[in-house]
């Protein structure tokens, strides 16, 4: 009780002190105002301070999450133009803007002032899913127009959760994880000539332990989880993607794809029967409303499977045929969107087809095709480099297209029979399904089981 008034007394010391040199700084303030020493203040401008800038700020074209922002400094000696993202939500927002507060401050200490600076900033935005995003932000530093260093930050945001999340977080603080993680990575760089400039990065070295700060720079894609690395050569810097399939199961649940399941027919308890004869037949350029449904009328009767090769846009036409097929067990793979010879197209066009056609598929069935035929079996090494599934080719060709003739179609068939055949027929017209009950019927008289090319792969692989 007794030390009450004096701890009063204390404290009114201390404010008075605090008085006393608020005063103080006010005046020095003022000095500094009205008498402006010049050498002083202009040092001070000249070396120390961000120059002013104007900001533009505008909703992100491609993602309502998030904003554009433009900020420029149009100054003589230290100007900058920055190009960034904002998302509108406190907490991150204050971290951005952190980062970007930091880079205009180290770049205003590392400036030279004997001639010109130049400071620029490029976003990228990478979405995944519907609500995340990754940011690279690349920073360049110029002096004299020549680049002193440059660098990119990572970030990866949740934008219903309004957070940034690390890469521990998107794998649960799992090591074990990790450890998958660099196993993958150095799988792709020992089966890959064009890592050969990562055969001696950190993660490859036998007695490397991971950590999670060695794998701060990653992109998260729909298709791939990509890392960038250092490298000791030209390019600095080499990204490794891992594909999402490989990658999904070790990402924390609410992270994960929904990938669609492969429409693989094979029944994962199948047991292999060499003692047995097979054939495959396959389906191509439909699905037709008109013809499909009466082939997988004849099929059924046979029991007998086969594989569709579907186009998209028919595909998008007929999507509760794509399903009927499925459901139906047969399989059903990709055979492009428009038809077209695919030697001809650009890799991006290759793709493009193969992605929309994969799509309409998922769309339609619920199931991913796990299997690919080119149009016309036009094939070259790159355009099998482009299309992430093995084209798959056939033995027999009815040529039912060109003769249009149901007779023709059942002698070409029963002429060239064979064990592990793939007969090419298409759904899409009438006399192919007008012949196929004759087909079925002596295929099956021949003692072969009519199978889909997945399970049919089992055995000629
Ligand atoms: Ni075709």
């Amino acid at each position: 009780m007794s030390r009450k008034p004096r701890s009063k007394t204390r404290k009114l010391q201390l404010q008075s002190l605090s008085i006393l040199g608020v005063v103080a700084v006010v005046c020095a303030a003022a000095y500094f105002f009205f008498f402006q020493p010049a050498s002083l203040l202009s040092k001070t401008a000249e070396t120390q301070t961000i120059p002013e800038s104007s900001i533009t700020k505008t909703a992100h074209a491609d993602f309502p999450a998030l904003f554009n922002v433009v900020e420029t400094a149009e100054h003589t000696t230290t100007p900058f133009t920055l190009h960034y993202v904002l998302t509108g939500k406190a907490l991150p927002d204050a971290l951005l803007k952190d980062y970007i507060q930091q880079l205009k401050e180290s770049y205003i200490q590392t400036a030279d002032f004997t001639g010109s600076n130049n400071l620029v900033l490029d976003a990228t935005v990478i979405p995944y899913q519907d609500a995340f995003y990754s940011f690279t932000l690349h920073k360049r530093i110029l002096q004299q127009d020549v680049q002193v260093s440059s660098e990119t930050k990572y970030f990866f945001y949740d934008a219903t959760a309004e957070k940034f999340v690390t890469f521990k977080q998107l794998l649960n603080h799992e090591e074990d994880k990790l450890a998958t993680i660099v196993a993958l990575l150095r799988q792709t760089v020992e089966q890959n000539s064009q890592y050969d400039h990562l055969v001696n990065a950190f993660f490859m070295q036998p007695d490397y332990v991971p950590t999670w700060r060695d794998f701060e720079r990653f992109t998260l894609a729909n298709d791939a989880l990509t890392f960038t690395f250092a490298t000791n050569s030209t390019p600095a810097l080499m990204d490794i993607p891992l594909p999402t399939e490989k990658i999904n199961d070790l990402l924390r649940e609410a992270y994960q794809l929904p990938l669609p399941k492969m429409a693989n027919v094979v029944p994962a308890d199948y047991v292999l029967d060499p003692t047995k004869k097979r054939v495959a037949i396959t389906f191509d350029d439909g699905p037709s409303p008109t013809v499909t449904p009466q082939v997988l009328d004849t099929l059924k009767k046979y029991n007998a499977k086969a594989t569709f090769y579907v186009l998209g846009n028919k595909v998008e036409e007929s999507p509760e045929l794509a399903k009927r097929i499925v459901d139906e067990g047969h399989e059903i793979g990709n055979h492009t969107w428009t038809h077209p010879n695919l030697v001809n197209l650009t890799d991006e066009a290759i793709l493009d087809e193969y992605t929309r056609t994969t799509n309409a598929i998922i769309q339609a069935t619920g199931y991913t095709p796990s299997t690919f035929r080119a149009p016309y079996g036009s094939i070259n090494e790159r355009v099998q480099n482009v299309v992430p599934l093995e084209a798959v080719m056939w033995s027999i060709d009815t040529l039912d297209w060109k003769h249009r003739n149901p007779n023709a179609t059942v002698n070409i068939v029963n002429a060239n029979l064979h064990n592990n055949a793939i007969i090419l027929m298409h759904d899409i017209h009438q006399p192919t399904a007008n012949a196929l009950d004759r087909v079925l019927a002596n295929i099956q008289a021949a003692g072969y089981e009519m199978v889909t090319i997945s399970e049919l792969s089992l055995y000629i692989d």
